[in-house]
């Protein structure tokens, strides 16, 4: 299937590459609407979801739930700019009860894995009675750790390149882009 399209004339001079349009990211989150709500009917579960990147996609896979779910915010940081620093801060998870809960990451992207890692043994920790992941998008890299836990859900598979757009930034740009789309360097 064709995902990308040209670049908006607005966005001529910033961005080189559209690697996802618009429509075929809420055709896919369609999708796993459909998916999720098949698997998790009669589970209520939690989107315990990865801030700042998955702000976007949290949105419209909510919204793509047709069963009963809670939603909630945590954050994870591991990048500076557009490099990954190794270590995974993750905030937020206090006062948040996910004791016996079927809990569903919602993350923007995995990369090496280390993030999922850190985050899935800390949901896991708190009692939740399952963990999986649900990530927009899985890049294709030979960077991905050994032993990183599988991830069931995911939108797109996209090539080894540093994307922005649909909530994911570089230094803090671009998250409004409702496509992903690669920066000029
Ligand atoms: P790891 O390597 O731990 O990385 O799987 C996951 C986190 O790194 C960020 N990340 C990106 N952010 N464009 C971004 O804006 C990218 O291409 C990219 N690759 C990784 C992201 O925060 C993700 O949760
Ligand atoms: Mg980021």
């Amino acid at each position: 299937m064709e995902t990308g399209g040209p670049v908006p004339q607005e966005w001529c001079s910033e961005i080189g590459e559209v690697l996802l349009g618009s429509t075929p990211i809420s055709h896919r989150i369609t999708e796993l609407g459909v998916d999720i709500s098949r698997d998790y009917d009669g589970k209520n579960p939690v989107l315990v979801v990865v801030l700042k990147g998955s702000f976007v996609f949290a949105a419209d896979l909510s919204r793509a739930l047709t069963i009963p779910h809670r939603v909630e915010f945590i954050r994870a940081r591991s990048y500076e700019g557009d490099k990954s620093t190794g270590a995974v801060q993750v905030t937020g998870l206090e006062g948040v009860d996910l004791a016996n809960e079927h809990v569903i990451i919602v993350e923007d992207i995995v990369d090496t894995g280390l993030t999922l890692k850190a985050l899935t043994k800390r949901l896991a920790d708190l009692g939740a009675a399952s963990v999986v992941t649900c990530s927009f998008l899985m890049k294709m890299t030979s960077r991905r750790q050994t032993n990183t836990p599988d991830v069931r859900y995911a939108a797109f598979d996209i090539p080894d390149k540093f994307v922005v757009g649909y909530g994911l930034d570089y230094d803090q740009r671009y998250r409004h882009l409702p496509f992903v789309g690669v920066v000029k360097k």
